[in-house]
């Protein structure tokens, strides 16, 4: 039987992913903060799929704790997925050092700490996948939110230089780069309905693109085309617009 350990698996697009994994006959390894309170996930999807399903205490911000994290997981997994994430308030964070400082930690290098680990243990092996949720706030900076972006972005380029890294030794990497999403995150903004994803359409997404081997998603699938655009704005006129 296949393996998934899913950092962040009490955010909401990480619990579609574990029932999407566990339809398909998958183990989960379910970490995170305060991760007692999946409990009943985990046994009603342990019965349901008749599956194993563990539960173990992860803090991305926690670095050093991160080797003895791994050590102590009951079997390497087959795979990995980080769900991990925080949006932050741009506007604190402009004067706030350390609101940046958990932008930056929470999105890009406690999820860099702990896969630097795993990468290492899938490579020696010579099989496995990682799975990072990025976004396309990383495509390109804007004024609104810049430093969740920039640390997106960050995170892009090292999935990406992992991937680059990791072809030799059979071990794929996604990326995943969501447009809107419905969940906790984003409860309290206005979405546009039609750009806007249910966490189940992304664990749909995901499963199917790592099946497929797939490098880089958008999701919703619109996403690439808007973030197509969105790019190649000149420097010069995108500097003057409200985004
Ligand atoms: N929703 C969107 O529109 C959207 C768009 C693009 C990308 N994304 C990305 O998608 C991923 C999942 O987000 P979501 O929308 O499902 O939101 P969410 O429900 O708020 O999930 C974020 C998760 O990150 C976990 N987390 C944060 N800091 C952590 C830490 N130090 N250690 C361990 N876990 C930590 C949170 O755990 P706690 O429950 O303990 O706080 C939470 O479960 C994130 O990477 C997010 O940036 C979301």
């Amino acid at each position: 039987m296949s393996s998934l350990l899913i950092l962040g698996a009490k955010s909401d697009i990480a619990r579609a992913v574990a029932q999407q994994y566990a339809a398909n006959g998958w183990d989960l390894l379910l970490a995170g903060r305060a991760i007692n309170e999946l409990d009943d996930l985990a046994k009603d999807l342990a019965i349901r799929h008749d599956i194993k399903v563990f539960l173990h205490e992860f803090d991305a911000n926690d670095f050093d704790s991160h080797a003895a994290f791994v050590a102590k997981l009951p079997e390497l997994p087959d795979g990995v997925i980080t769900a991990i994430g925080y949006l932050g308030d741009q506007q604190q964070a402009e004067n706030d050092w350390s609101e940046t400082e958990q932008i930056m930690n929470q999105n890009l290098l406690g999820n860099v700490s702990v896969l630097n680990i795993l990468a290492n243990l899938f490579a020696e092996r010579q099989s496995g996948f990682i799975i990072g949720i990025s976004s396309v706030a990383g495509d390109r900076g804007r004024q609104k939110n810049y430093l969740y972006g920039a640390a997106k972005a960050g995170f892009s380029t090292y999935l990406s230089g992992l991937r680059n890294r990791l072809y030799q030794d059979k071990v794929h990497v996604l990326t995943v780069k969501p447009g809107f999403v419905n969940t906790q995150m984003t409860a309290d903004m206005d979405l546009p309905q039609k750009l806007t994803a249910e966490p189940e359409q992304v664990a749909k997404a995901i499963y199917k693109a790592q099946q497929k081997n797939k490098n880089v998603l958008y999701s919703k699938g619109i996403w690439a085309w808007i973030m197509r655009i969105i790019r190649a704005i000149p420097e010069w006129q995108f500097k003057k617009m409200d985004l």
